[in-house]
């Protein structure tokens, strides 16, 4: 059964000594690219929805419940990087644990969580980045940037508002901006890490700042009486037709879907674990950036969300731009634009650490022979995976210039949580099957905590969209078909007949 054949750890070490990567992030340099890849369209944009629709006050009690999730996904990520500190993350470390196929489906997942993690943002970019130019009076037409079904959206609701100057609906649309910044961004992880790591050590700054800035300055303005009740009342949630959802508005039902909603927030810790491979001590410093990226921006955002359900009534934060909203309405104008700059830049590193992340991992399934040379081609003068930091730049581009938001973010929701699952059950497996490894970092209590970051992934999966997870299924059918009709042919333990030992 080839489909289960295990990389052996020593091969995993041998491709390390090769890499041609340049070794130069040090445990803070990760760690500031673990929060440059966290804070985001999550708690900019998405903690609008959460508190207005489903938490209320309680949107604190979401970011704990997500925030808990996600760090027993961190403390398996954690000791997974600390036995093989390589570029691959998830899918290295099913590949050396569970088996070949089972890893190929992680990698195949992953694509979901970096380059939909990567479009949606950019596509959250064009919404900031429009409403900057709009401080100062520019405005882009909404054909320009929005994609068609979001263009005729905006163009309706308009149409209703100003009935005295209608406009017509789009035949074309296209999302310029998030067109362009992707490729700024792809220009950027071209020239180098280090010039990647260096323009998101500053935004990771400017970000954090704005983070402590609001929770600052937005404590003074905080009306106790505005967290009472804390969890509002539970009522069915409807659709745009008056239809149920099935889900509930706030209540704890409530709550636990805004925990779904803003986990988008945190993905991004488990980017760190892609640059292993520039990483100057990984087998530490690795594991270290995971844990502290995600508690440091947990504590941000419990603070974040108590501070603006704290300033205003819930029902007022404006679910676009919920931080600003919250700010403009106690007439802090001048905070909006601060505010609004940050949040521009804040997604532009995000986007920056997401592409890498991707191309990362590509370069892992290339070197063992599962994806095509091209994705291991390095730039001989930039030590860059060049070629397919184009191609992913190309892709994302493309995709966040025509698809509507939603659709991109609940599929990088899925193949995230799926991943963090499947680490979770291999940290596990990897403890039986190999407890003489040597761990610097040990998930404290492995089988407990494995098993409550597989149940707790699993339960939000559930939360998804009935369309998404027929995409989703659609998605893993091909990547299995891909699978068999070219990888496991070309897979160097094909080649090599190296295999450890047979899982099943
Ligand atoms: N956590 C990232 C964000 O919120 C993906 O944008």
């Amino acid at each position: 059964m080839s489909i289960w054949r295990v990389k052996p750890v020593a091969a995993f070490e041998a491709d390390m000594k090769k890499s041609d990567l340049k070794r130069i992030l040090t445990r803070w340099g990760l760690t500031s690219l673990g929060i440059g890849a966290i804070i985001g369209g999550g708690i900019f944009t998405l903690t609008g929805i959460a508190a207005h629709d489903y938490a209320g006050p309680a949107l604190a009690l979401s970011f704990v419940i997500a925030g808990i999730g996600c760090l027993f996904a961190s403390l398996c990520y954690a000791e997974f990087a600390s036995v093989l500190p390589v570029e691959g993350s998830a899918y290295a470390y099913a590949y050396g644990t569970v088996g070949e196929l089972f890893a190929w489906f992680i990698g195949w997942n992953l694509i979901l969580e970096y380059m939909m993690g990567a479009t949606t943002v950019a596509v959250a970019w064009s919404g900031y980045f429009v409403k900057f130019l709009h401080l100062f009076g520019i405005d882009i037409p909404i054909w320009l940037c929005n994609d068609l079904a979001t263009a005729t959206e905006k163009i309706i609701e308009h149409n209703k508002e100003f009935p005295t100057q209608l406009l017509d609906l789009p035949s074309f649309a296209f999302n310029l901006p998030a067109f362009l910044i992707t490729w700024i961004v792809t220009g950027v992880l071209i020239k180098g890490i280090k010039e990647a790591a260096s323009t998101n050590n500053i935004i990771v700054v400017v970000k954090v700042a704005v983070v402590l800035f609001v929770i600052i300055v937005g404590a003074f303005y905080i009306d106790t009486s505005n967290w009472h009740p804390f969890i509002p009342e539970a009522i069915p949630a409807l659709d745009e037709m008056g239809n149920s959802t099935g889900k509930m508005n706030f209540g704890f039902g409530g709550v636990l879907t805004a925990a779904t909603i803003v986990f988008f927030a945190y993905i991004g810790f488990d980017a760190v674990s892609t640059q292993a491979g520039e990483a100057i001590n990984p087998k530490k410093d690795v594991p270290f950036a995971i844990i502290a990226s995600l508690v440091i921006c947990t504590v941000l955002y419990i603070l974040v969300s108590l501070v603006l359900t704290g300033m205003v009534p819930y029902s007022v934060l404006d679910k676009a731009a919920p931080v600003a909203s919250a700010f403009s309405e106690k007439g802090l104008t001048w905070a909006v634009f601060i505010i609004t700059l940050a949040a521009t830049a804040g997604l532009t590193s995000v986007m920056l650490v997401m592409m890498l992340g991707q191309t990362r991992i590509f370069l892992g399934m290339a070197k063992d022979g599962l994806l095509p040379k091209f994705f291991k081609s390095i730039h001989p003068e930039f030590k860059t995976p060049y070629k397919s930091t184009i191609l992913v730049g190309a892709i994302i581009s493309i995709v966040a210039a025509v698809t509507p938001i939603n659709n991109v973010s609940e599929m990088c929701s899925m193949g995230t949580l799926l991943a963090f699952a499947m680490v979770c059950i291999a940290v596990m497996m990897l403890r039986y099957k190999k407890p003489e490894l040597d761990r610097p970092f040990r998930t404290p209590a492995v089988y407990v905590v494995g098993t409550l970051g597989v149940s707790f992934n699993i339960f939000l999966m559930c939360f998804v969209r009935l369309h998404t997870w027929i995409a989703f299924l659609i998605w893993g059918a091909l990547g299995i078909a891909v699978y068999f009709l070219y990888s496991k042919r070309r897979s160097n333990l094909e080649n090599n007949d190296i295999i450890e030992e047979e899982f099943l």
